[in-house]
């Protein structure tokens, strides 16, 4: 600790102040002095894993002769994913500092970018964490600080330094194969959720030298495509993309993130990677970013080959250096190196221009103390997939599970309940864990952690072993399946009953029907025409189609993708011994092609099964005495406070996210029907009551963008919404 503190304070001191204001660290100018035009533009080139391996793929089996051909010949500044156990990656990043620091002209350290989305996913004792659809669910977003904390902590003992998380995306087309990664709907609990997770990483983890640099991403307008699928055009008025899009990124921009990947689809008819609108006028210029740009995997190559919006490489490659951006995510290909010398030597592109993303790279690296400390910790492995740490998985899935339905039979309490547990997903751990857990697709079922319980295993610890039988399923249903289903449904008290998604990512997920598939529909139906209670239970990415489900069913549970505490979690929920107390972060549609956010226009009528922001107790919560301390505000900027008691009714504690909403009654723009304007989640015991207080500036909290992200405010009423309780409030800039 006192050693971090010695860096840190040098670092400080080493800073100083150019006449423009900007930062610059005297060692980065040196260096810069020093650096060839090649040496630089390595350091804007990122190169995959599988590039350097000896069998090609992304196991940590190194090719020493080519790690040592892309540092000591192409000057390749930084690497991205890999795969493999915490002992391997600790040897495999030693070895390519060491390269790079005792083999080069400069000893310039390599800087490792990681997906590593749901806790150190790409490590193989990592701890498993609920995708962020799942934890969003959750409306705490000091749990997505307690995910960070933990995907920090196991991240940084091996030696990675950079995870290309949070997702910054709203999930606003539940089509999107992505929709799973990004925090819901809504763009104040993105941000919120990207800030914490912003907040957790940059600190640094209390056993090693090194803080996690997060990435924002993918800047901006991915995740909203016209036809639902990857990477296809999205349209998107300006006015939509200032007001929803943008916030989870400007938000993060003014707490600091120091990284952004570009979205590799094309927003209104130009590809990301080429739009200066995009990412100078707005990112750069507008929201300030003066941190370091990445492409996505592969994008300048896209440009020619997804879009064809370049005749060829290096018309794309000049079009996204003009557009802005500081490094490539080549992956397999040294291209980018050469191209870039060309347009040097053509005089097309400045060597200025190369040495400002150099700049911004050499200081990244500075900031994050990789210059003095580019080795990875050793012997603090131990971390790794901790008690602590599975604990801390178990309860954030505890707090993001949303009971959808309840008719009364959960909990199920009576100790003599027999369960027959059935359905697609009961004896998967990779299931639970989904995509982006040690393989892109989520690993074979044997390379995820025995010690992780499935569900049929974490049942039999909470009911006991006799309380449940179990029939796992094929996705298509066949008569002998039937016919074991029927009879062992009869011997039983209840059935919960799983039907969902397999794991996918990206373009892997696209699908043409949000239904789920016939099989699923079929035993959903079978379980219903057996006369015993239904619990179904959804693990899935995102809201596929549950219409005519939910009628047969007697409870629902969203369990979305939990991760390593999914089972155990679920278990919990089931028999009482955890009240479930998450909520909808997103619009459940009620039919396959008509979908929306909450946040509606006043003339759609939307309708959604479950709407954003549901989500049951095993107590109820009352809401009373909403009031503002302001009904009739002059000064937008004064602050408001408003206050709402709530009691809980029941007879068991419980926790509740209190969900605060606006309506702009009136607006030229038409405005939507109801708007987040704050939340947090409390706990009350049985009988208990609290005032909780929200305060608010109406300027920063009423005020939406015009199509150039202007901000207006105009005068009128608004309406404040709890529950089902409303209060409104006037804006009116002539009275005294
Ligand atoms: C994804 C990014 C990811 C990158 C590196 C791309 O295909 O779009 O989100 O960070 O791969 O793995």
């Amino acid at each position: 600790m006192k050693r971090l503190h010695l860096i840190l304070l040098s670092i400080l001191i080493l800073v100083s102040c150019d006449r423009a204001g900007k930062d610059r660290i005297p060692q980065v100018e040196d260096l810069l002095k020093k650096m060839t035009l090649e040496e630089k533009i390595g350091q804007m080139t990122q190169i995959c894993f599988s590039t350097i391996t000896l069998d090609g793929t992304k196991t940590l089996h190194m090719d020493t002769a080519k790690v040592r051909e892309a540092i000591t010949e192409y000057h390749i500044g930084s690497f991205l994913s890999g795969t493999g156990s915490g002992k391997e990656w600790v040897d495999f990043v030693t070895e390519v500092q060491r390269i790079a620091m005792k083999e080069t002209r400069l000893g310039i350290p390599v800087i490792l970018g990681i997906d590593h989305v749901h806790g150190a996913n790409y490590v193989d004792e990592g701890t498993i964490l609920p995708h962020n659809l799942t934890l969003s669910c959750s409306f705490d977003s000091a749990l997505a600080g307690l995910a960070a904390e933990v995907t920090a902590d196991e991240t940084a003992v091996t030696g990675l330094v950079w995870s290309f998380s949070p997702v910054l995306d709203i999930g606003k087309n539940p089509y999107w194969p992505r929709f799973y990664e990004t925090f819901g709907e809504d763009p104040l609990v993105c941000s919120r959720m990207g800030l914490s997770y912003l907040k957790h990483y940059d600190r640094s983890p209390s056993d090693s030298l090194y803080g996690l640099v997060s990435c924002g991403k993918h800047f901006v307008g991915y995740s909203d495509p016209k036809t639902g699928w990857d990477r296809t055009p999205a349209e998107i008025p300006e006015q939509i993309l200032w007001e929803f899009f943008i916030p989870p990124f400007s938000d993060a921009i003014n707490e600091g993130i120091k990284t952004i990947m570009v979205n590799s689809g094309e927003v209104n008819g130009q590809p990301v990677h080429t739009s200066e609108w995009l990412l100078q006028e707005i990112l750069r210029s507008r929201l300030g970013f003066e941190g370091v740009i990445l492409t996505d995997i592969k994008d300048i190559q896209k440009i020619v080959e997804m879009h064809a919006a370049a005749k060829d490489l290096k018309e794309a490659t000049f079009l996204a250096l003009e557009a802005g951006i500081d490094i490539s995510m080549s992956c397999d290909a040294y291209d980018f190196c050469r191209i870039v010398q060309e347009l040097v030597e053509e005089g097309r592109i400045s060597e200025k221009r190369i040495e400002e993303s150099t700049r911004r790279i050499l200081n990244l690296k500075y900031e994050l103390g990789l210059f003095e400390n580019p080795y990875p910790p050793q012997n603090s492995l131990d971390i790794l997939g901790c008690k602590e740490h599975r604990q801390a998985a178990e309860k954030i899935a505890e707090e993001s599970m949303v009971l959808l339905k309840n008719n009364g039979i959960l909990p199920l309490r009576d100790p003599g309940t027999r369960i027959f547990l059935s359905g697609f997903a009961i004896n998967s751990r990779r299931m639970l864990n989904g995509a982006w857990t040690h393989e892109w697709m989520g690993a074979a079922e044997e390379r995820h952690a025995k010690h992780m319980p499935t569900l049929v295993e974490a049942m039999m610890e909470e009911f006991g072993k006799e309380q449940i039988t179990n029939l796992e399923t094929p996705v298509a249903v066949d008569e002998v399946a039937k016919k074991q289903f029927r009879q062992m449904a009869g011997d039983a008290d209840v059935i919960v009953l799983t039907v969902g998604e397999e794991p996918y990512s990206e373009f892997k997920g696209n699908i043409g029907d949000l239904s789920l598939d016939e099989g699923q529909k079929e035993l959903v139906r079978l379980a219903g025409s057996t006369n015993k209670p239904v619990i179904l239970i959804l693990i899935e990415g995102r809201p596929r189609s549950i219409n005519g489900m939910v009628d047969q069913s007697d409870a629902v549970v969203f369990a979305g993708i939990p991760g390593s505490g999914g089972g155990p979690a679920l278990a919990g929920i089931l028999s009482g011994r955890v009240n479930p107390s998450g909520k909808l972060s997103f619009s459940y549609p009620g039919q396959v092609g008509h979908y929306g956010p909450y946040y509606h226009k006043p003339s759609d009528r939307y309708i959604s099964i479950f709407p954003f922001g549901h989500g049951l107790s095993y107590t109820n919560f009352e809401y009373s005495d909403l009031s503002v301390s302001d009904s009739i505000f002059k000064d937008p900027d004064r602050e408001i406070t408003l206050s709402v008691r709530i009691l809980n009714t029941g007879s068991v504690k419980g926790k509740e996210a209190v969900l605060v909403y606006f309506r702009d009654n009136v607006g030229r723009l038409t405005r939507p029907v109801k708007q987040l304007l704050d939340f947090r989640k409390t706990e009350l015991l049985p009988g208990e009551d609290k005032t909780l207080e929200f305060s608010f500036r109406p300027y920063n909290a009423f005020s939406y963008p015009d199509r150039k992200g202007n901000k207006i405010l105009e005068q009128g009423s608004f309406t404040i919404m709890i529950d089902s309780l409303e209060v409104p409030l006037h804006f009116k800039q002539d009275i005294n």
